[in-house]
């Protein structure tokens, strides 16, 4: 979702760090040169070495395709037509809306805002998704390209004043207290899911009866793993030995790991959690308020949907953390802490529990990337923190890749081997090109001997994350979204969407741009579009790296000295890039935008790249006033290297993609279609602000829903080339 530019929407504009993470002193410590890290000597395969393992005996249809050096489409123009617009060539089908039944018992959706049973329906604001192949006698595979499984993050609702107004008949009750049978439906819309999808070679549709489909909701049980469980930090009313929790929340990126299952980035979870105006004081002004302010939950302030005002129920009590009883095991005062984590699920494994992965630390996760695992070297996982002046993640494993486990019968035991031990670190971006990750755990004597914050054990630290990376002094970037790791030479990519808090005086060479641009006349600054940043490192368990910036996104007629820097045009100007995901079988980068900055001229897109790699382009220096910032920039682009093949319709984010292992389908996600309608025209669709994907033939109803496509080529080819 957009954090700084969306109008009307203020509950997480308290979601940025505004702390005070001290200039850090340069270590004059051998420093790792630029030009000693050799292409070649980045210890990463070709493109040629991503064919895929299959779990089982599986047909495989047809070979995986090679990377593609050349993008093989006519661009698509900029528009707010409210349509979904690709290229000559291909066609996009509707596959899997908000509400669509899951079970074949479940009635059909009526979309009018009369629909119950949402426990058993697609959940709403379909974000990240990751393809699972099933082969013919339903087996899981790693080849086949017919019939798959979907899984996706249902990350949030479109709201006005507390209601999720399109899934109400009369848009719902705005005030407090909420209505039970209200709250009970939006609890349920949150969350994830996993459908079963096939095609019979012309046309893709998803089945209501698969054993394999499945929602998980914000009240799904789910299990805390990793170093924080049992954390005293963990214990509530629900879970007395602070190993367990119910749900996922607010999910937005996603992942596949290396033996086979999903993993989804809880992100602005913080918002859903209230506490009175007294709740610092009852707390006597402890650790845990400063916490609590620094992932944005200050005492008095509202929560986004006011949940903890449903009723007496359990399920609505938990939404309010604040110290009210005698104990953590008589209240909710922790249940906060028992979100922002990466969580893990087995697709394949309808009865496996939820996994909470609490050694990924905690914070707003946007996705989850890994690097290609080598065997006999850990299991690399990076991460975006996505709120202004948030950090960038990596996760080293303890235990070393053992390829067997890409072909593991229990996942989820795999899951628990690599994801539970291991060691996390923060990214700082040097202004001289270099990098280097800073250790967060108590073995750290920074974070040990911490007078900022208290980290007892580094259950502390995965659960107060942000504060043990404040405390090393990690940069804080544009909003860090979706990273993804390039199959060609293994240098990962991360989008920097925008932040609208960058100024003169912060402006550094990883953050360089400050500018103003203008939407309808009307003024818009700090880093108004947003860049990506990449680096590459000897090895990806290194703890150091070298980095430049790929792209900076911009208008294409704005000024090419500061703010169109990588030389874009029509066919491939953007703005707030978000999701970022390499094609494993054509090497293309695809990326998606969430734009509220460029919307006066553009709705959101997907565009596909074809990066070069780090250096391959030079400094660039940048005068703001009388300071001066001098950057590394990646090469200009070209239509050749950068073209948009997508337009959604009006109001929606492009988020979340994934494909067939063939590349010949891809699975692309429209969230939240008509969000700028007003709650008062309820009643009235002429005013909606889209009608998709009613406009597309996918009813029934009016109301705009969130909702999967399939793209695919027309001659039946590999998408992109
Ligand atoms: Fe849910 Fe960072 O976007
Ligand atoms: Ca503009
Ligand atoms: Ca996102």
């Amino acid at each position: 979702m957009h954090q700084d530019l969306r109008p009307g929407v203020v509950f997480n504009e308290e979601d940025s760090n505004t702390t005070n993470n001290p200039a850090f002193e340069q270590v004059l410590e051998t420093r790792l040169s630029r030009r000693s890290l050799l292409r070649g000597g980045a210890g990463v395969a070709g493109a040629t070495a991503l064919g895929a393992t299959a779990l089982t005996g599986c047909a495989t249809q047809g070979a995986p395709a090679a990377a593609v050096n050349a993008l093989g489409f006519k661009a698509v123009s900029k528009s707010i037509a409210d349509v979904v617009t690709v290229p000559e060539g291909y066609t996009a089908q509707v596959l899997y809306g908000l509400g669509d039944p899951l079970t074949a018992s479940t009635p059909a959706f009526k979309n009018d805002g009369t629909d119950t049973d949402w426990g058993s329906r697609a959940g709403d604001h379909h974000d990240g998704i990751e393809w699972f192949s099933l082969d013919a006698s339903g087996q899981p595979s790693r080849s086949f390209n017919s019939r798959g499984l979907l899984a996706m993050n249902h990350e949030a609702t479109t709201d006005e004043k507390l209601t999720s107004f399109f899934i109400h008949a009369d848009g719902g009750k705005a005030s407090l207290p909420r209505q039970a049978g209200e709250v009970d439906k939006e609890l349920m819309i949150h969350g994830l899911s996993v459908v079963e999808v096939q095609s019979d070679g012309k046309r893709w549709n998803y089945k209501t009866s698969s054993p394999f489909n499945r929602r998980v909701t914000t009240m799904t049980e789910a299990v805390i793993s990793g170093p924080a469980r049992g954390s005293a930090h963990l214990v509530t009313k629900y879970s007395q030995d602070g190993t367990r929790t119910r749900g996922t929340l607010n999910n937005c990126g996603t992942g596949k790991t290396p033996w086979g299952t999903y993993v989804s980035g809880e992100e602005n979870w913080f918002g859903y959690f209230f506490r009175d105006a007294q709740d610092d004081d009852r707390r006597k002004k402890d650790k845990h308020v400063q916490a609590l302010n620094r992932y944005g939950r200050k005492a008095g302030a509202a929560s986004r949907h006011g949940w903890e005002s449903g009723g007496a129920d359990d399920r609505f009590v938990r939404w309010n953390n604040g110290a009210l009883a005698t104990s953590a095991k008589d209240d909710y005062r922790n249940e906060m802490n028992s979100f922002g984590y990466v969580v893990e699920l087995d697709p394949y494994n309808p009865k496996e529990v939820l996994r909470k992965r609490t050694a990924l630390g905690r914070m707003g996760h946007e996705n989850v990337t890994f690097a290609k695992p080598v065997a006999g070297q850990p299991v690399v996982a990076y991460m975006g923190d996505d709120a202004r002046g948030e950090y960038i993640y990596k996760f080293v494993s303890d235990a070393k890749w053992d390829p067997a486990d890409a072909n593991a019968t229990n996942r989820i035991a795999a899951g628990d081997k690599y994801l539970d031990k291991g060691k996390l670190f923060a990214a700082r971006f040097k202004d001289d090109g270099n990098g280097e990750w800073l250790e967060l755990s108590v073995d750290n004597p920074v974070i040990a001997n911490s007078s900022y914050f208290e980290f007892k054990d580094n259950a502390d630290v995965a659960i107060f994350t942000r504060l043990a990376a404040d405390a090393v002094s990690a940069t804080k970037m544009d909003r860090p979204e979706w990273g993804g790791v390039n199959p060609r030479n293994g240098e990962v990519y991360f989008t920097l969407t925008n932040n609208s808090n960058r100024n003169v005086a912060t402006a550094d060479a990883a953050n360089p741009r400050v500018y103003t641009d203008l939407k309808a006349g009307k003024e818009q600054k700090g880093n108004v579009h947003g860049h990506i940043v990449r680096f590459i490192e000897p090895n990806p368990a290194a703890t150091t790296f070298k980095w430049d910036i790929y792209l900076f996104a911009s208008e294409a007629d704005a000024d090419k000295a500061r703010v169109n820097l990588s030389g874009l045009t029509d066919d491939n100007d953007l703005s707030s890039p978000d999701g970022l995901v390499f094609s494993p079988a054509t090497g293309i980068c695809w990326i998606q935008t969430d734009d509220g900055a460029y919307t006066d001229k553009t709705n959101c897109m997907l565009l596909a790249a074809l990066p070069g790699q780090v250096g391959d382009g030079g400094t660039k220096t940048l005068q703001h006033g009388d300071k001066t910032v001098t950057t590394y920039a990646g090469k200009a682009q070209t239509p050749a290297t950068l073209k948009r093949f997508l337009v959604g319709p009006r109001g929606a984010e492009i988020t979340g993609i994934c494909e067939t292992p063939d590349g010949r389908a891809i699975f692309v996600n429209i969230q939240h279609p008509g969000e700028n309608t007003k709650m008062a025209d309820i009643g009235n669709p002429a005013k909606f602000e889209s009608q998709w994907p009613t406009n597309a033939g996918y009813g029934p109803g009016q109301r705009p829903r969130s909702a999967t496509i399939v793209i695919t080529k027309n001659d039946g080819g590999v998408v992109g080339t």
